[in-house]
């Protein structure tokens, strides 16, 4: 049984039994690494802009130029920032488990530099660069205002998904089964207002999932999962894993 923490010992017991455990972050996971949320990071001579003006279609295609230096501007504010002990945690907890699937909201590439494979990325990857034609994967030349692909000669964009656009079909495809199948589903650091990213937690419970969220905020879903931990991911998450460890 657990000893010295405070996650509820019928958490640990259900994460020890589990076969498959699902994962969903959002911002507040990376919070303790300091990076800033977009809205929050709207300062200095972003401050003028709306995210919601920068990030859309339109927008790029309006002045490319601008969009490109503002997500050069916020690939080098997250570059700055690292993992936190709550990304660690998560990349060790996949070694205690027989199965882990991963679902992340967040662009900022932090779990992946915590270990952390297989990342399904609801909302692409800050630090890809994409063909804005047909959404392959390229390699932009960073010294110029507006990279072009090499195979077909359009504008490259950043590879994050912008409001008014999709969830890629294979994230959500991936996602949905494994919440479908896992035997418990943790939501941390998200708001979960967004989705379907927060439906994701309701589909794990209706497939009889034991739900917990990690949140210092309780979300407006914390009374309908089975556990809310009321805490920062970098803190919580650690002991959950020392108490699944020993
Ligand atoms: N540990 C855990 N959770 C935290 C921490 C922390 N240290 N600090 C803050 N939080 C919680 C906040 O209480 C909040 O509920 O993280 C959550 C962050 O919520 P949002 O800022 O709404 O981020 P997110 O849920 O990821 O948003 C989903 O919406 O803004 C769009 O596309 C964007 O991917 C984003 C999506």
């Amino acid at each position: 049984m657990a000893v010295n923490c405070d996650i509820p010992d019928a958490l640990i017991v259900a994460l020890r039994d589990a076969r498959h455990i699902c994962i969903l972050t959002g911002a507040g996971v990376s919070a303790e690494s300091g990076v800033p949320t977009f809205r929050e990071a709207q300062d200095g001579l972003w401050a003028k802009h709306d995210p919601h003006d920068l990030a859309t279609p339109d927008a790029f295609l309006a002045d490319p130029v601008l969009v490109w230096r503002w997500y050069r501007w916020r690939r080098d504010l997250v570059a700055e920032a690292e993992p936190n002990p709550g990304h660690h945690a998560i990349a060790r907890l996949a070694e205690l488990v027989p199965r882990l699937t991963l679902v992340t909201q967040n662009v900022d590439n932090m779990h992946q530099r915590a270990g952390s494979r297989d990342v399904i990325e609801f909302h692409g990857n800050i630090f890809e660069d994409r063909c804005f034609a047909d959404g392959s994967l390229q390699v932009g030349d960073p010294t110029t205002a507006v990279p072009m692909c090499s195979e077909c000669g359009s504008h490259l964009r950043p590879g994050v998904v912008w409001f008014g656009e999709s969830i890629p079909e294979q994230a959500l495809h991936e996602s949905c089964a494994a919440a479908s199948d896992c035997d418990v589903f943790l939501s941390i650091g998200t708001s979960s207002l967004v989705y379907p990213a927060a439906g994701l937690a309701d589909l794990a419970r209706q497939n009889g999932a034991t739900v917990a969220e990690v949140n210092p905020n309780p979300t407006m879903h914390a009374g309908s999962f089975d556990y809310a931990l009321a805490g920062n991911s970098g803190v919580v998450l650690p002991e959950l894993v020392n108490c699944l460890a020993v």
